[in-house]
């Protein structure tokens, strides 16, 4: 089965649109979000409607529909997503609020298990080293396990069947991972297909990715969309100006 994979779309409807044609044409099956579909930016009501419609859908919050909710302190955040936190609040339905009430942080199915960070913490904790992969390993019973949080395609797994070692690398545009096990299981792998919505690896093209589960491929994809246009909506609905700038410099 082939499934569309994304993440941190973070309100920005030009790049979620973006991502959901391409895999619109490449006739994905299912869909995998990682979560944080909300703050940031500026249309978290259209965006919502977008994924809310999606078919075959494996959604979890994160920590930014969390706080958007109030579930989830805000003196975690800076001042400029604390900002976009609370104007975020204020734009969403009844509807949209008890939808997002409605997800888990984890996720786990048959074929693989979701966590916006971690999987021991999975709202707050970033995976980015190869010590937490490990910590991390004795949390997941169904690999492989697809993160997002950080905003960076990356790859975490054991180097060595002795697992000694813990391969982890930023994942480069098409580059195909995920060889299987002898079994034909997955081996643990943890995979982020890096950020819809606001990039922070100094690429502004928003990221996303494919999941074969037949041939056991995970691809990352990149694709341009107008960021021009959405930093106008964010200056229009007077939300901080850095968030505008920084989708400029993929930060
Ligand atoms: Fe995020």
């Amino acid at each position: 089965m082939l499934y569309g994979v994304f993440s941190d779309v973070h309100s920005n409807l030009e790049a979620l649109t973006a991502v959901l044609d391409y895999f619109d044409d490449l006739g994905v099956e299912g869909y995998i979000c990682c979560g944080d579909l909300v703050g940031y930016g500026p249309d978290p009501v259209a965006c919502l409607e977008r994924i809310r419609a999606l078919k075959n859908l494996s959604l979890i919050v994160g920590n930014h529909d969390l706080a958007t909710i109030g579930r989830l302190e805000l003196d975690w955040f800076n001042q400029y997503a604390r900002a976009a936190v609370l104007w975020t609040q204020m734009q969403l339905s009844a509807g949209d609020r008890l939808f997002l009430e409605g997800l888990t942080a984890r996720l786990e199915t048959k074929q693989f298990t979701l966590a916006h960070g971690t999987p021991r913490n999975p709202p707050e904790e970033y995976l980015l080293s190869a010590g937490q992969f490990r910590d991390n390993v004795p949390h997941v019973r169904t690999w492989p396990l697809f993160v997002g949080h950080s905003h960076m395609p990356l790859l975490f797994r054991f180097a060595d069947a002795e697992r000694l070692q813990v391969e982890a690398h930023f994942l480069e545009e098409r580059e195909e991972v995920l060889p299987r096990e002898a079994d034909g299981r997955s081996a643990p792998v943890a995979l982020n297909p890096g950020s819809v919505g606001q990039p922070r690896d100094q690429d502004r093209r928003a990221a996303c990715a494919l999941y074969d589960s037949t041939k056991g491929t995970f691809r990352v994809f990149r694709l341009p969309y107008d960021v021009a246009a959405v930093q106008a909506k964010i200056r229009a609905v007077g939300l901080p100006e850095y968030l505008a700038l920084r989708l400029d410099y993929g930060q």
